[in-house]
């Protein structure tokens, strides 16, 4: 009896240890995606102007990234907010934890290179290395042609800036862990020419997915 309470006290600190590695492996070296790319985006009319069709009615980043009026039909933007941030998932709408949507003008976007706002955009890798909880549908984002990244973050950069923080995520175990496991290598793709009418149309489909 003996022997067996003290194989059971080794096997549960032998679990635990394994348990703990396998947990702090999760927190500090996930993701592993490397160094953002080292990139300089060019603010062209041209690209501002796609950039802004883009990220107005295709990956709708100004939707989320913007108050909304919930008491009306769909939730307009309120005016004068467009990118400043603030909207919040938490248990009143069944997330597990409280995420906040961040400022993404240029107040608070200033000091990322365009190679990390790249990599945040295609992998969902943040700035400081950490995982952006996928309700940002980056994975969708990571299928898109290069270009159109580049015009997204050239009009992003051109937002009027709002003077606005939100609060740190808190996020439930285990979602706080797992969060660092989602995200994954962007898979580019050629944006067909318009004339091609289904590719394009599939194109923009994946581009506007959002949850
Ligand atoms: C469905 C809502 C949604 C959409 C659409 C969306 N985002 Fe986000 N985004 C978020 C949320 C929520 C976070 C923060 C998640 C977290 O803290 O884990 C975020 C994080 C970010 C960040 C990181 C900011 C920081 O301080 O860490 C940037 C930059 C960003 N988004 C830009 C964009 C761009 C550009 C687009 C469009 C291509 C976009 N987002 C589309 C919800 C969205």
């Amino acid at each position: 009896m003996k022997r067996l309470g003290k194989a059971l006290v080794i096997i549960f600190i032998a679990v635990a240890i394994i348990a703990g590695a396998a947990l702090s492996y999760i927190k500090l070296a996930l993701p592993d995606l490397g160094d953002a790319p080292n990139l300089k985006v060019e603010i062209t009319p041209a690209r501002v102007e796609r950039g802004k069709y883009l990220a107005n009615n295709v990956t709708v980043c100004i939707d989320c990234h913007s108050t909304r009026d919930w008491t009306k039909f769909a939730g307009p933007i309120e005016s004068d907010s467009e990118g400043a941030g603030g909207e919040r998932f938490d248990k009143k709408v069944g997330f597990p934890g409280e995420v906040y949507v961040p400022n993404i003008t240029p107040y608070h976007l200033k000091d990322w290179t365009d190679g990390e706002l790249f990599r945040v955009i295609t992998t969902g890798v943040k700035k400081d290395g950490s995982a952006v909880f996928p309700i940002m549908p980056y994975k969708y984002y990571g299928q898109m042609d290069k270009e159109d990244i580049y015009s997204i973050i050239a009009y992003i950069r051109t937002l009027p800036e709002k003077e606005t923080r939100v609060p740190e995520r808190k996020l439930d175990f285990p979602l706080n862990f797992l969060v660092n496991t989602m995200p994954s290598k962007a898979e580019l793709k050629t944006r067909p020419s318009e004339n091609n009418k289904l590719a394009y149309g599939a194109y923009l489909v994946n581009a506007s997915v959002s949850y």
